[in-house]
């Protein structure tokens, strides 16, 4: 079954409990929440109050999307402040403080994913694959919603793909950047099965939709 996960990242702030009311109603799978640093990435985006506050306001699963150096400092905060799964980039810290921060949440009672940047291989989700319930493809440079999709994504979604009916069949996989209804029938023949939108879903007025549209194209 395919999943959309609309990023909240072009959401409205000033009213986000209606915004993803919005998103629920019209058939949205996961809330996508994005967490910028400044410093793993070239932004700065939103965290722990304002995930503290969406909990209050949903039900829906809160898919955080980490891009925070050495993110096992603050695995037990967000999982503490309302996450439901917790995705780890594999290049913000060493393999060992990686898998420390997906124990942690996992004892945490938390599902846990880990992520990719674009130039890193699809062999670097290996050391993690048994442990995680999703693994995260970016298919854009982390930073910024809006940009366009990276066709040259596709062969890593398919190996990965791959490992995971090998090696872990119930894992996940998530796609995030420039997801549209032109570009999800690509993702999804290649083996994504959580698609993540940001300004496709949210710079639209009927977000239903747009999911539906996303989720059959
Ligand atoms: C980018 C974020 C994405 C972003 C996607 O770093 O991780 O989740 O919101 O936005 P779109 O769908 O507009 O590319
Ligand atoms: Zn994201």
């Amino acid at each position: 079954m395919i999943k959309v996960a609309p990023s909240i990242l072009s959401a409205d702030f000033s009213k986000l409990g209606a915004e993803v009311e919005d998103i629920r109603l019209g058939g949205a799978d996961y809330v996508h929440f994005d967490v910028m640093d400044g410093c793993f990435v070239p932004n700065i985006s939103i965290g722990i109050p304002v995930l503290k506050s969406l909990r209050k306001a949903t039900d829906m699963l809160i898919d955080v999307h980490l891009m925070i150096r050495e993110p096992v400092r603050y695995a037990e905060v967000f999982c503490r402040a309302g996450a439901d799964l917790v995705n780890f980039h594999v290049e913000a810290d060493s393999e060992v403080k990686i898998r420390e921060a997906i124990r942690i949440a996992r004892e945490l009672g938390k599902k846990t994913g880990v992520t990719v940047k674009p130039n890193t291989p699809a062999e670097a989700v290996l050391p993690f694959l048994p442990l995680v319930d999703l693994i995260l493809v970016m298919t854009v440079e982390p930073g910024f919603g809006g940009q366009h999709f990276m066709h040259d994504m596709l062969p890593k979604i398919q190996s990965i793909r791959g490992y995971i009916d090998e090696q872990n069949p119930a894992c996940e996989l998530e796609v995030d950047g420039g997801i549209d209804p032109e570009t999800s029938p690509l993702v999804k023949s290649a083996g994504a099965n959580v698609l993540v939108a940001g300004s496709a879903v949210f710079n639209r007025t009927d977000r239903a939709m747009a999911i539906r549209e996303i989720r059959n194209a």
